[in-house]
């Protein structure tokens, strides 16, 4: 009966696709707020040349960069102590350059701070 052998052939290859493609679950993306008139305000406080549209390029890089290993960090993941040092680790193992690693820093920072209601 060739038919069914075709059959059973078609399923393996209908569920081989589906596990390439459709079946895996979405990546994380959702715990890094966007960049507020706060965060910026924040922002601008600590470092003059602190701009929104850096605050988002790090928000974009930390997107499209920080999940290719792990779930996505909260930015309360690490004291404000610790996320230089981690941060700068972390851009290390994830190829990009010093501006995004500003970025990234600042980003958080902010993102942390006005995260708590204490940031203003
Ligand atoms: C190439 C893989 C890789 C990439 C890319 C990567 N990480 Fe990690 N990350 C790791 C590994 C492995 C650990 C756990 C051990 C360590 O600290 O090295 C980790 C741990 C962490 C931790 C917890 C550290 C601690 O000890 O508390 C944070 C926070 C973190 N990563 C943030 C980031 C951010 C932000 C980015 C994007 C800039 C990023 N990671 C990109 C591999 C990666």
């Amino acid at each position: 009966m060739p038919s069914i052998k075709s059959f059973t052939s078609c399923c393996i290859v209908a569920a081989t696709v589906c596990m390439l493609t459709a079946c895996f679950p979405p990546r994380d993306h959702a715990d890094l707020p966007t960049v507020s008139v706060s965060m910026s305000n924040w922002a601008q406080a600590q470092w003059h040349d602190a701009t929104p549209v850096q605050l988002q390029h790090g928000r974009d890089t930390m997107l499209s960069k920080c999940t290719e290993c792990h779930s996505m960090p909260s930015p309360s993941h690490e004291s404000v102590g610790d996320w230089p040092g981690v941060m700068k680790s972390m851009a290390h193992k994830a190829k990009v350059d010093d501006d995004d690693q500003t970025a990234m820093l600042r980003y958080i920072l902010s993102a942390r701070q006005t995260a708590t209601g204490k940031g203003g």
